[in-house]
This record gives structure tokens, sequence and C-alpha cells, in this order.
């Protein structure tokens, strides 16, 4: 392979830090704050079951595909998406589906931030010990006091996305690779302490039942576009995140691999949530489809009644904060880097303005949980509106076009020299994958839930 291309912006140091990035990026409230919540909506097993279908029939290829563009390119996700078509002979129209990851990295991350500043306030609530032996009534109230403060939740929301500007604008190689390669297998040690409570204290094999077996009446034609949004924005798909990172990989680095690892990584710390979560929402009497308050609740209650809890949850709410940082840097990734190319500002004026405008938007979300909540459109809030937009239409449609332009305009040679796959067979598989099975999962599961079969 040849480095026929560089980037502008740089290259990783080693294979360890973009999968480091990469997982950073995957994992976040993805795993910890959304995955329970959507399972515990859509009925548990059965749901999880598709999740995981999801994951390796569509997740991995689209990924792998994904990476091979960005390292192709060697540019943001807009230029790549005009550079590669022009010089494969295609039209011009793919550049739309750069402009799509682009809004929808805004989409994402306006209402990301205001989730992951939840998880900041918690950090000094669960310092001082405000959970401490309270009942799950007074956790429940906590949350949704929490949710009717307007300024409280300005505050955080502000604080998060300064910090996601600040890193973003500093580059991501300072500092940032060195705490990921701490914090995450930390928070990994801490989700595990979770398990082991919920095993001792919780209802653990109600809650094993509950994720692990499928009961196919509890699904609507919704949950399977869900689940495969959820796929999407768990592994961070669809939007040119993972491309951005992609074009700053070497060329000697394996993308199945590296593909096969951060998928694995990011399946199993939304699984271990799960662990977490539910044995203390079935043995406490809490409701699993309550939505996005669910882990406030459910963690908060359960580290208020474990010996060292103060402080056990001071850390979880830390690191799942750091957590979402190194996700929401990897959301800003596609528009700085696009700024920074075609307008030619510096990183930190693109990154600031970037983020600026993220944070307007997230105001209407936080607005949407008191002020704006009776402001509705399809029973949908705001926040509600913009959540479920881009994460189960937009990402799978960016994931879908990916799938088709590196299965049908990129030349097989290419592909099968950046794949460097082990075997023909491998290749082949994932030819077939990107060409017809994730193009026709995906429009089958849309065309589904939006009535027009079944
Ligand atoms: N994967 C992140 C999470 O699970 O929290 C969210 C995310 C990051 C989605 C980056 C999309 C993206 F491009």
């Amino acid at each position: 392979m040849t480095d026929s291309r560089q980037s502008i912006h740089g290259e990783w140091g080693s294979r360890w830090a973009f999968i480091m990035a990469a997982t950073g990026s995957a994992v976040g409230l993805g795993n910890i704050w959304r995955f329970p919540y959507v399972v515990g909506e859509n009925g548990g097993g059965a749901f999880i079951l598709i999740y995981l279908a999801c994951i390796l029939l569509i997740g991995i290829p689209v990924m792998m595909a994904e990476i091979l563009l960005g390292r192709l390119g060697r540019q943001s996700p807009i230029n790549t998406l005009r550079t590669l078509p022009a010089e494969h002979g295609a039209r011009g129209g793919w550049q739309i589906l750069g402009w799509l990851g682009v809004i929808a990295g805004f989409l994402v991350l306006s209402f990301y931030s205001v989730v992951a500043g939840w998880s900041l306030a918690y950090v000094p609530f669960m310092a001082t010990g405000t959970f401490t032996g309270a009942e799950t009534a007074q956790v429940e109230a906590f949350f949704n006091d929490l949710l009717q403060d307007p300024w409280q939740l300005l505050l955080w929301h502000t604080v998060f996305m300064g910090l996601t500007a600040l890193i973003v604008l500093r580059g991501v190689q300072n500092g940032l690779e060195r705490a990921v390669r701490l914090l995450m297998p930390l928070l990994f040690l801490l989700l595990l302490v979770m398990v082991g409570y919920g095993m001792g204290a919780g209802a653990f094999l109600d809650a094993m039942a509950f994720m692990f077996t499928p009961d196919f009446s509890a699904l609507g034609a919704e949950a399977v576009l869900i689940a495969m949004g959820q796929a999407f924005f768990s592994l961070s798909l669809g939007l040119g995140a993972i491309m951005a990172y992609g074009s700053y990989l070497s060329s000697r680095s394996s993308i199945p691999s590296n593909s096969g690892l951060i998928a694995a990584s990011d399946t199993i710390i939304a699984l271990l949530a799960g662990l977490a979560v539910f044995p203390i929402v079935l043995a406490a009497g809490l409701d699993p489809g309550s939505g996005p308050g669910l882990i406030f609740v459910t963690l908060s209650y359960g580290f208020g009644q474990m010996p060292l809890g103060a402080l056990f949850g001071t850390l979880f709410f830390l690191l799942m904060s750091f957590a979402a940082l190194t996700s929401a840097i990897s959301l800003m990734e596609p528009a700085t880097a696009y700024l920074v190319e075609n307008r030619g500002w510096q990183r930190p004026r693109a990154a600031a303005i970037v983020a600026t405008a993220a944070w307007l938007l997230g105001i209407g979300s936080l607005l949407a949980f008191n002020l704006w909540s009776g402001f509705t459109i399809l029973g949908l809030n705001f926040q509600e509106l913009v959540e479920y937009f881009s994460t189960s239409i937009m990402l799978p449609l960016g994931g879908l076009l990916m799938a088709l332009f590196a299965g049908w305009v990129l030349p097989r040679s290419v592909t099968g020299q950046e794949l460097a796959l082990s075997s023909p067979g491998l290749y082949r598989a994932w030819l077939v994958l990107v060409r017809y099975l994730v193009p026709a999962a995906i429009l089958i599961v849309f065309a589904n839930s939006a009535g027009l079969i079944g």
C-alpha cells in the first residue's frame, strides 16, 4: 500500500492511538445512558438480539467502509466525498453525504452536551452524599427537579460544551490520548463494580432474564429502527466522525481488525451497563421503560445504598462525563476539519464556531424538559425530535450511502487492497454485505417503520 496522500491535520502516533480515539468516540453516553433506557423502553431481550445482529451485520461492515473512505480521502468527510467520486469517475452528488454528516453531527452534539451536563451535575451531588440512604422516590424527585431547572441545565451544558471545544482546539493528541488510556479502563472497572453490586443486592437473575430472553411479541416495527439507530449511534457511524478519524490513520494499520476491536469493546461496555442497571431497576420496583432518566435514577439509588457509594458514585459520573467528552470531540471533528480546510481558519477558531452553533441548538433541547415541554410534534418534544431524527434516520441513512459508495463506486482493486483481508472469502463477504445486505436491511427497516409494508 502506498501513502499517496497525507492529511494536513496530521496522523495518529500509532495504531493504538487510533484505536483509543475511535473507541473513545464509540464508548460514551450511547453505551451507558442510552443503551439501557432504549432496551428498557423496547422490552429487553428481543431488542438486544436485534441490536447485536445490527452491530455484526451492519455496524462492522459500515465501520470498515467508513474508515476506508477516510483513509483514502485523507480530508474532512465533505472534501473526501468530493475528491473520491471525482477520482473514480462518479457523479458529484456524493458530497451531500458529507454535508448530511456535518448536520447530523451538530444535531447529535447539541443534545449530547445537555445529557453530558446531567452527568457533570451529578458529580458534586454524589460527592456531597445527596443520595446516601435515599429512597427511590427521593432519587426520582431529585432528577425531575434538575430537569425543571433550565438555569442549572444551561450551566452544565455550557461547561461541557466549553470543555469539548477546549480539547478540540488544542488538538487531539496532547494529553487526551494519555488520559483516555487511563480513564477508559477505570470506567470499565467501575462498571464491573456496579455489576457486582447488582449481583449481590439486586435482582440479577431477573435482569439476566429480562436482557437475554427474547420476547418478540414486545417488539414493534419501530423497535427495529431504534435498534439499528442505536447501533449506528453507539459505534459513532454514519456521520463522518469515524471517517475523519480514519483519515489520520496510517496505511499500514489493519482496518478490519481495528473495526472488530472497536465494535467488540463498545458492545461489551453497553451490555455491562445493562447488567449494572437492570438488577437495581427490577429489585427496586422501578420502571425499565422510564426513559432518559433511567441510569440517573437507578444508579444513584444503587450508589446510595452501597458502602462507599458516595465515592464510587462520584467517580462513576466523573468517568461517564469523560467518556462523553471523548465522544463529543469526535462529533465536532468533521465540521472543524472542513472549516480548517475550506475556510483556511485556524483550528481554535473553527472549533469555537462549531461548538457555539451546537451550544445554541442545545438550548432548545434543555428547554424541552421544562419551559417548552408542552411543545410537541408527532408526540415528540424538541429534544426527542432532534434525537430521533438524527439517530434513527440520519445516521442509518449516512451509513447506507457510505456502504453504497464503498461497495459500488470504489473499484474492488482499491477496497481489496485497503482492507487487506486475510482471505478472499472474507473480502467477498464484506463486499456482499456493503453492496446488498446493508442497503437492503436499512431500506426495509425504514420502509417498515414508515408503515409502507407489513
Ligand atoms: N458513540 C457515541 C456514544 O455512544 O455515546 C456517540 C456518538 C459519537 C455518535 C460520535 C455519533 C458520532 F459520530
